[in-house]
């Protein structure tokens, strides 16, 4: 009999909140936006991830769009009650909205990730954005160039050279963990590279998931890998504490010296708090930019007309080189055609599909009534990947950037208002830059033509997207 009573506990709760959203008005009369709230605590979590699972995640938005509004629809997500904003005025209000109607909110999973003394996330935020800018302002990006240069050249050499076939997407997050490893802490021992790899791999999948901690979860292994990593940050954060202290480190050489130099007390919880914010910056700026590098190879491998424009544009940079000099920041700027196709790729495989926002005031919008405390999703492919916006939005066509591009709102993986991506133009760099090794040495060919993509939590071919290579000194 037991078992029955959180049953009839849940049955209760999903009734009245059932009824609640029936006949909620708002104090200025507006109703709630309409939609469903799906099962009890799960609500619509499962429809949620299994789109994106199935590698079709605009399904659960233009499904709903369609069913209840275009413009907003409620929903319950990640155990919280929830609307979706679509089309570009939705992801306009929400950017333009930050911290006066709305606030960054992220799901318990990514708390139980990445702890921190974290007194809210607008402070978390503001924190992490006073640190950046030392290391992300330009002068310190036209160095990264050479640097990332560097890295990709002994990355193709070693990894793609003289093999007739590769496993791109592992490769692809091998070139970026090492730059992120490089540039954040200085990292570029392999061994220590290696020992870090595997547990950042358990990590994404784990900050998108539904948060059940048991063993053999994606949940539970992702905590379990930002466990050990922390460990592993705290012990190399003391080590440069001591190198900084005898001058043995440089106060500008990575982005954890900005990081503890801009901190006031080296206290032990400082430590923790950099580490977590290291542990997230590298999970964040090397899953999302592996996902597109893997991406484009397979709109290269795919499209030969669009590859021919890139190997055209890239050899003409090649050319202008003397042998073994490396690329800099003028010859990034040639590289126009190229970064109009990294941004369709965007545009149809972005790596974040979108991010929350809480309530932090009752307000309308388009006459529906949004609560205190609701969870507000944006979402790239509301706009992305919808006519209104992009006319066939399948087709690929770099074009679309080209001259002013997509209007504002339309094209957002990085996001938009004032918690747009800092990391936006350093992950340009590092994508052209490989894309610029990519071409420069091979053509390329999908072993599997059809392979599925899906969100796993950012677009991942099924089965790695395995290539075969052409060098071009054989073709
Ligand atoms: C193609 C690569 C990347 C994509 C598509 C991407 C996308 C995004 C998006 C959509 C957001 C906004 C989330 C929101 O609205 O709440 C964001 C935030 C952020 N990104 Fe990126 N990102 C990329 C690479 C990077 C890199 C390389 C770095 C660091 C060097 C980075 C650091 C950050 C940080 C720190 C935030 C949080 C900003 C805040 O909350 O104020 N990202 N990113």
């Amino acid at each position: 009999m037991d078992v029955y009573i959180p049953l009839f506990f849940l049955l209760v709760t999903f009734v009245l909140s059932s009824l609640q959203f029936l006949f909620h008005k708002s104090k200025s009369g507006a109703a709630l936006p309409p939609g469903r709230t799906g099962w009890p605590v799960i609500g619509e979590s499962l429809e949620f991830f299994s789109a994106g699972r199935k590698g079709h995640p605009e399904k659960f938005i233009f499904d709903r769009m369609a069913k209840y509004s275009p413009s907003v629809f409620r929903t319950h997500l990640l155990g919280e009650r929830a609307a979706v904003f679509c089309g570009s005025a939705g992801n306009k209000f929400l950017f333009s909205n930050e911290n006066k109607l709305v606030q960054s909110w992220w799901p318990s999973s990514v708390e139980k990730i990445f702890p921190s003394n974290r007194t809210s996330y607008k402070e978390e935020s503001i924190k992490m954005r006073k640190m950046l800018p030392n290391f992300l302002k330009p002068e310190a990006l036209h160095r990264y160039i050479g640097i990332m240069d560097h890295i990709a050249r002994h990355h193709f050499a070693d990894g793609w050279d003289n093999k007739k076939e590769v496993v791109v997407f592992p490769l692809a997050k091998s070139y970026t963990f090492r730059v992120a490893c490089c540039l954040f802490v200085s990292i570029e021992d392999p061994n220590q590279l290696d020992k870090f790899a595997k547990p950042f791999n358990l990590l994404a999948s784990g900050v998108i998931s539904i948060p059940i901690d048991l063993p053999g979860t994606p949940f539970n292994k992702g905590i379990k890998a930002s466990n050990f990593i922390r460990k592993e940050l705290v012990a190399i954060i003391k080590q440069r504490k001591l190198d900084l202290a005898d001058g043995k480190a440089s106060p500008s050489q990575d982005i954890l010296s900005h990081m503890l130099l801009a901190s006031d007390n080296g206290e032990y919880t400082q430590e923790l708090d950099i580490a977590n914010k290291i542990l997230a910056l590298l999970t964040g700026s090397h899953d999302t930019a592996s996902s597109v590098c893997t991406s484009i190879v397979k709109y290269l491998a795919e499209l030969p007309h669009i590859y021919d424009r890139v190997y055209n544009e890239q050899m003409e940079i090649a050319r202008s080189k003397a042998t073994g000099e490396l690329l800099t920041w003028e010859d990034l700027q040639k590289m126009k055609y190229s970064w109009n196709v990294a941004c369709e790729v965007l545009r149809l495989a972005s790596p974040l599909q979108g991010a929350f926002r809480e309530a932090i005031e009752d307000f309308t919008y388009n006459g529906f009534s949004i609560p205190k405390g609701w969870k507000l999703y944006w979402n790239t492919n509301s706009t992305h990947k919808n006519p209104e916006f992009f006319a066939e939005p399948a087709k690929f066509d770099p074009s679309r950037f080209e001259g002013s591009g997509p209007a504002p709102y339309m094209f957002v993986p990085f996001g938009g208002g004032p918690r747009m991506c800092p990391g936006k133009e350093y992950a340009r760099l590092e994508i052209l830059v490989f894309m610029h090794h990519l071409v420069t040495r091979f053509k390329l060919e999908m072993v599997f033509p059809d392979e599925k993509i899906v969100m796993d939590p950012t677009p991942i071919p099924t089965k790695g997207l395995p290539v075969r290579l052409f060098p071009h000194t054989l073709i």
